[in-house]
């Protein structure tokens, strides 16, 4: 039997969408945009994505999240990550309000800004974590809401981003055990900062009133140049993350890319030589929701496909930075929960329910 060794493990997840689902269709009858269902579909693979009712931010989507996955693991968490674009204020960061929501206490909390490979970044730092002793259930969530920077006029994106929030908890364990993280491949290109970029709003250029417009406020992608990247970064880092881990790619049993467009993914699926039955996804149903679209999918897969625990499975992102990142894992047992579909805000949640603790630290790792 091959040496097992210490690691992290993913114990719990869990996923929060908002309810308002904004159809192809939807965004074509607008007519603000000169698209069509058909070039969407063809182009993306994107059918439709979720859209967060006004008022409801990435922090409301991340509690829901972090919750559910802290019911599927049933323990809490004693320290919460947040990965995003989209924090509910400049300053401070998200996670720490997300962290007392939850009734955590006064754990350790914040956020990582890596754009779409956030959750990656997240869940390699969250093992390094583990491994140096510094906690034992760290929440990682990755938690979007691009409908509040995404330009309604503009094609690139506005048909493309989509809102919601996935998370995973994790445990001490060993290499052997389903969920196990196994090796971790991360990257960066500055030189491509502005390939995928919001302007104006940092202290390069402070969004003051007078220079505020519609060219600098919004998200802007470079599309072509950016797909081209994905392909190539994603296929990379991949083939890093499983040559460090000792994999052939067809021993490979769960691919999930991050969902940025599906012909990025059949490509980079195609370059690794990872079979069709094998890629997960749900890009067809939430579109990109950036730092959220890994543990989403991860999220929808665990729900409804039967992939075997300790499947070898291969996570891998790309994103602003320009960032990429690749997980080797053992596909885990825990089973995703949805458990919060009625999202509060934070105005709106009871201050008894912030307090409420239905699970205890287990010390445990089994
Ligand atoms: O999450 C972070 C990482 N993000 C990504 O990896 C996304 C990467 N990029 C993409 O997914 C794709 O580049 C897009 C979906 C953004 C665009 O698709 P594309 O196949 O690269 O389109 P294109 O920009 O090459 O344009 C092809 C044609 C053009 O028309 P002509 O010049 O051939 O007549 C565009 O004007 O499609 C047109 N077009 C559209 N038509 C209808 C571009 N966007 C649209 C649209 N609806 N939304």
């Amino acid at each position: 039997m091959a040496q097992q060794s210490p690691t992290a493990v993913v114990h719990g997840i869990g996923a929060c969408l908002p309810p308002r689902v904004v159809s192809n269709d939807e965004v074509t009858r607008r007519g603000v945009l000169e698209t069509t269902d058909q070039w969407i579909r063809s182009r993306t693979g994107i059918a439709r994505r979720r859209q967060a009712d006004e008022g409801v931010s990435t922090g409301d989507l991340a509690v829901a999240a972090g919750r559910a996955a802290e019911a599927s693991a049933r323990c809490r968490a004693d320290l919460v990550l947040v990965a995003t674009t989209t924090p509910d204020r400049r300053c401070p960061a998200t996670a720490p309000e997300v962290a007392h929501r939850l009734g955590l206490g006064p754990v350790p909390a914040f956020d990582l800004a890596a754009v779409c490979s956030g959750f990656v970044y997240g869940v390699a730092v969250a093992t390094a974590l583990i491994k140096s002793g510094v906690c034992e259930r760290p929440l990682v969530i990755g938690a979007e809401t691009y409908s509040t920077i995404v330009d309604p006029l503009d094609r690139d994106t506005a048909v493309i981003f989509g809102d919601g929030a996935g998370a995973v908890l994790l445990r001490p364990g060993h290499t052997g055990e389903a969920g196990a993280v196994i090796a971790v491949d991360l990257g960066s290109d500055g030189a491509g900062s502005d390939l995928i970029a919001i302007a104006a709003g940092g202290s390069r250029r402070p969004d003051t009133s007078a220079r505020l417009d519609r060219g600098t406020r919004y998200f802007r992608m470079q599309g072509r140049e950016v797909y081209g990247q994905a392909v190539r970064r994603m296929a990379e880092s991949s083939q890093a993350v499983l040559d460090r881990a000792g994999w052939q790619p067809e021993s490979v049993g769960a691919f999930i890319g991050h969902q940025a467009n599906q012909r990025i993914l059949d490509s980079v699926a195609d370059r690794i030589g990872i079979p069709a039955a094998y890629r997960h996804g749900n890009i067809r149903d939430v579109g990109n929701t950036a730092a959220a679209s890994i543990p989403l999918a991860l999220a929808d897969t665990a729900r409804h496909t039967a992939v075997r625990p300790g499947a070898r499975s291969l996570l891998t992102a790309f994103g602003g930075g320009l960032t990429w990142g690749s997980i080797a894992l053992r596909w885990p047992e825990a089973r995703s929960l949805n458990r919060d579909p009625e999202i509060r805000t934070a105005e709106t949640t009871p201050r008894s329910a912030r307090r409420k603790q239905p699970w205890k630290l287990s010390t445990t790792t089994s």
